[in-house]
């Protein structure tokens, strides 16, 4: 009997069809809206494997009712949306996808960190409104990015993809991580500084690190009035990482200049939060490894594993061997 796969989103059809060679497939067939937790409930006591995104809480209480489930394979390289303990507990695999979207997110995040600084959502708003009068010696200036000094709180593959493309802005890097990165340190110049001092010395604070319980509200109060007034916190991590309610204090009182979110606390961001009604806050909707070829490459490597892990192979990303 061919062993039985729940996927909670609509994928392409190639790659369903290469897991429907081996798996009966039961799949949440919409693209945009995440599968209701009531149907993933029934679902999970008879399924061997589980394909998800970041989307789907993976708790405790769901899988005490997964009876016959050997994998949870995410679409992402985080997945704090998964109780790994519990999973492991049981002896459920887990496995996420990295790698693979590791230049896209670095793009995504310099992206970000160039349209804060540079006032981009700002200005295009501005010339649509019909606001350009004249050009004009202080119109939406912003910061500089070349030359400045970057912070980069987490020097995982991520971090290090930042890192690189700020070497070419010839920014001078500085980095707080767990453990000293001695070949990031020759190869791209960058310093190790505490916590403390990479907030007071850098123009752009970069979130880069996983969300776990150590690193919930990492950033607060206290640490934005360490940082210089030009400061620009850029977080393309996980929203929880940093306090939203202090950011937004420190931004009205001009404790830091301008912040670029790719994430959030709640997703999707209620569109009343007090965050989207400054100006010099830029928001982007959780779109850190979206280009087609990486999505694709995403999906098809968590297949990979949620195929190795129903035929009883170690998938290749496991996390918690
Ligand atoms: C991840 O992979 O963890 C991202 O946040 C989603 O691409």
């Amino acid at each position: 009997m061919k062993p039985s796969v729940l996927i909670t989103r609509k994928l392409s059809d190639s790659i369903l069809n290469r897991i429907r060679e081996s798996c009966e497939v039961i799949v949440w067939e919409n693209e945009d809206t995440p599968i209701p937790r009531k149907l993933l409930e029934s679902k999970i006591p008879e399924v061997d494997g589980l394909l998800c995104l970041i989307t789907e809480s993976i708790d405790k209480e769901l899988l005490d009712k997964a009876k016959n489930l050997k994998i949870i394979s995410n679409m992402a390289v985080g997945y704090n949306n998964i109780d790994v303990e519990a999973a492991t507990d049981k002896g459920i695999m887990v496995t996420n996808t990295p790698d693979v979207l590791t230049e896209t997110t670095a793009d995504l995040t310099f992206a970000l960190l160039m349209a804060t600084a540079r006032r981009l959502v700002e200005a295009s708003d501005y010339l649509r409104d019909g606001k350009w009068q004249t050009w004009s010696p202080m119109l939406l200036t912003g910061q500089d990015v070349y030359g400045a000094t970057i912070g980069i709180i987490g020097m995982g593959r991520i971090g290090e993809a930042v890192a690189k493309r700020a070497k070419g802005f010839n920014m001078n890097i500085l980095y707080h991580n767990r453990n000293r990165k001695s070949d990031v340190e020759q190869e791209l110049e960058a310093h190790f500084v505490d916590f403390n001092t990479l907030l007071q010395q850098s123009d752009f604070v970069v979130v880069m690190t996983p969300y776990s319980a150590e690193t919930r509200n990492l950033i607060t109060a206290e640490h934005f009035k360490l940082m210089k007034k030009n400061a620009i916190l850029i977080n393309s991590a996980r929203g929880g990482i940093v306090n939203e309610n202090d950011l937004y204090e420190a931004l009205v009182n001009n404790e830091i200049w301008a912040a670029g979110l790719d994430v959030f606390e709640e997703e999707p961001v209620p569109t009343d939060h007090p965050l989207l009604t400054l100006n010099n806050v830029v928001t982007l909707p959780h779109i850190g490894s979206a280009s087609y070829n990486t999505r694709m490459k995403m999906a098809d490597l968590a297949a990979t594993n949620l195929l190795m892990g129903v035929n009883g192979e170690k998938p290749l990303n496991l996390v918690n061997s």
